[in-house]
């Protein structure tokens, strides 16, 4: 099984997903810091995957301490450093609420209990999204045809979660399951987490594949050429409304004129019950030179001005259903979940 993220002997070990394909890098983080820059700059990636890593990182940012007195005010700092790194996944801001409760039930304990428990929650984290994920499979597979061409945007894998993924995690059960699909693979401008991150794992697992680019998906739906469409999501407002990687949107009209399903795969930790519509998401900009520059390489114009909002909200008239490790829900059911 690939994982992303790993717990080992007080470091935390992630692969680095800029690197990705050209080297497979694993990167030893030892502080609360590391692991919110890593989490900035998407070396780690993907919302379940910012949640596990950012509750690594609270335990980094209290592992040193011998002095209980310095506990609390250390921990309000190290939430906050990681609190601030990346605004749209929600997972981040659960992961850190329950590391935070952890606390709260821990406080004035010996030191090393408080570590353990706070060591304890994040496992516990970890383990229970990979659970999730594979029950997402379970579920999503069912909705997979045999001979199904399916369109998937971004990279909600194994690299995105603790383990197995979201919407890759779907497909790998139908895979798993004999079912004879192929994949299309939104190669995702600006930062190429399909044609670099999704079609790696695909091409690992054997799974039939094609990287297009993200604007030949309408082509492709107008001839025929896609069944399905499954994506992952970053937060799911309480009204079913979805915020993913930007380009969902955009496929999701696209399916929605075709008459082709389109699905979101995700685990109940994305769904945020205090935001009543999706309009209400923080929508992530991040750096024009992302659009503006390639590795390095300028692509345009010298001080080419660009706009790069890092996710868009998908509205639920739009959405077949959202398969979570609860069932597969209509997109206005997400409500009743707890
Ligand atoms: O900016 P990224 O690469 O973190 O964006 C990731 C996505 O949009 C994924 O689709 C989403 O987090 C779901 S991952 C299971």
């Amino acid at each position: 099984v690939l994982l992303s993220i790993r717990w080992k002997d007080g470091v935390l070990e992630i692969i680095d997903q800029t690197k990705l394909p050209w080297e497979y890098e694993v990167l030893k983080l030892t502080n609360c810091r590391q692991v919110a820059e890593a989490i900035r700059c998407l070396k780690v990636r993907g919302a379940p995957a910012i949640g596990v890593a950012a509750a690594y990182g609270v335990v980094l940012g209290v592992w040193d301490i011998e002095d209980e007195s310095l506990v609390d005010a250390r921990m309000l700092e190290v939430i906050a450093i990681l609190r601030a790194t990346r605004p749209t996944a929600v997972n981040l801001f659960w992961a850190l609420e329950r590391m935070q409760q952890v606390y709260e039930t821990n406080r004035g304990k010996r030191l090393d209990e408080v570590k353990r428990s706070l060591l304890q929650e994040a496992h516990c984290i970890f383990k229970e999204d990979i659970e999730a994920n594979k029950q997402i499979g379970r579920y999503g597979a069912g909705l997979i045809e045999d001979g199904d061409v399916i369109l998937t945007h971004c990279n909600a894998g194994a690299l995105a979660t603790a383990g197995y993924g979201t919407a890759l995690g779907v497909i790998r059960a139908a895979w798993n399951s004999k079912k004879r699909i192929k994949v299309l693979v939104n190669e995702t401008r600006p930062l190429l987490q399909g044609s670099r991150l999704t079609a790696w794992e695909l091409q690992q697992e054997n799974i039939p594949f094609e990287i297009i680019t993200d604007s030949a998906a309408g082509f492709l739906m107008q001839q025929g050429e896609i069944n399905k469409v499954i994506v992952g999501a970053d937060r799911i407002a309480a009204n079913g409304d979805v915020a993913n990687k930007i380009g969902t949107y955009s496929l999701a009209v696209l399916a929605y004129y075709h008459g082709i399903p389109f699905y979101v795969a995700a685990p109940t930790s994305t769904i945020d019950h205090s935001l009543k519509k999706g309009e209400q998401i923080p929508i992530e900009m991040r750096s024009p030179e992302e659009v503006t520059r390639i590795y390095g390489l300028q692509i345009a114009p010298s001080e080419a001005p660009a706009k790069n909002p890092a996710f868009d909200i998908t509205p639920h008239q739009l959405i077949t259903a959202i398969i979570t490790e609860k069932g597969v829900l209509k997109p206005e059911d997400v409500i009743c979940v707890k």
